[in-house]
């Protein structure tokens, strides 16, 4: 995939796509907020790609899979001698991305004392290497993501509120698939037409069941887990659509039957699958209730009544 494309024509994706051009160019630092798989690391990029510093480098580093001592070593380098194993001088991800932009992914997992660090950096362009104590200058601009809620992190004293303002000055809310209403589609056919590229098949398209899977389907692991179905499907498939036999795997189909367990009214079951229909509906109508009740042939004030009924919320 090409850096910074991203797939999208629903109101919120357009509205965070304005937001992240708007502040692109400036050397604000960004923290993109979302669940797992919604593409922060995708629109980190994607600032980049618009900011001044786009022929610089983009360093991207995730803070969750490296041990704290080692991240350090990582994002400051080291003076060659400064510990057994440290043979040559390392200039760091920070030393290196001097000019560029610097991505740090979950950036709720890093310890208080790194966070004073990185705050360093954040206020005064600067940094020890470590074994050096002469602080070192760089000029780099700060993207995070994380997919805590790193205020409540604030609360309970794991998070610097002094880094968490600094880093948080342009915040981004990446919504979860679910929400996107017919996105889904837009970036499924994406995904179809670049699999069959790479995998060289001739497939034509979903079919209906297919698609209305789609939009049925929880999507726990956001993009990530549809590309991850559609690659699959697309290797898999002996037809010229993808059907739903083709995208069902053993672990979401274990997630439709764990959902089905639970017996409960058929009133309740009916008001929940009402709400669940009505929330879909409105998703795939960007939440304009005229054209939602058009869809559903009923009026607009029934709607409206369901919506309060049910206790239905835009979240
Ligand atoms: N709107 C989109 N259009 C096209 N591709 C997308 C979109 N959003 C995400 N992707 C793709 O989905 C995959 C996951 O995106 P990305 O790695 O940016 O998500 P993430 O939020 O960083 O995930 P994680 O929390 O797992 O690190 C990538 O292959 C990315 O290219
Ligand atoms: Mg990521």
């Amino acid at each position: 995939m090409e850096d910074g494309f991203i797939i999208g024509e629903s109101q919120i994706i357009k509205d965070i796509l304005n937001t992240a051009k708007q502040v692109a160019p400036t050397d604000a630092t960004v923290l993109i907020q979302g669940d797992s798989g919604t593409g922060k690391e995708l629109l980190a990029k994607f600032i980049q790609a618009n900011s001044n510093r786009k022929d610089k480098k983009f360093i991207s580093i995730n803070c969750a899979a490296i041990p704290s001592p080692l991240l350090e070593n990582e994002l400051f380098g080291h003076k060659k001698g400064s510990y057994t194993d440290a043979k040559e001088d390392y200039i760091g991800k920070f030393g290196f991305a001097n000019g560029g932009t610097v991505f740090l992914d979950e950036i709720g997992e890093m310890d208080l004392a790194l966070q004073a660090k990185i705050l360093r950096v954040v206020q005064f362009k600067e940094y020890e290497q470590i074994g050096n104590p002469q602080p070192l200058r760089t000029d780099v601009r700060l993207i995070s993501a994380t997919n805590k809620n790193l205020l409540e992190l604030v609360k309970l004293k794991k998070f610097r509120e002094d880094l968490y303002y600094r880093l948080n000055v342009i915040p981004l809310f990446l919504p979860p698939l679910k929400e996107r209403g017919t996105d889904i589609e837009i970036i499924a056919n994406y995904f179809l037409e670049t699999y069959s590229t790479k995998y060289k098949k001739q497939i034509k398209g979903f079919s209906k069941e297919a698609i209305n899977f789609f939009y049925v389907y929880e999507w726990k692991g956001n993009v990530r887990e549809l590309e991850n179905v559609i690659e699959r499907a697309v290797v898999i498939t002996k037809d010229q659509y993808i059907t739903k036999k083709d995208i069902l795997t053993e672990e979401n189909k274990l997630q439709k039957q764990t959902r089905n367990l639970e017996i409960k009214s058929l009133k309740d079951a009916i008001n929940d699958f009402k709400r669940n229909y009505l929330i879909e509906s409105l998703n795939q109508c960007d939440w304009n209730q005229t054209q939602t009740a058009r869809k559903l042939q009923i009026e607009r004030t029934y709607l409206a009544k369901l919506i309060k009924d049910l206790k239905i919320e835009k979240i």
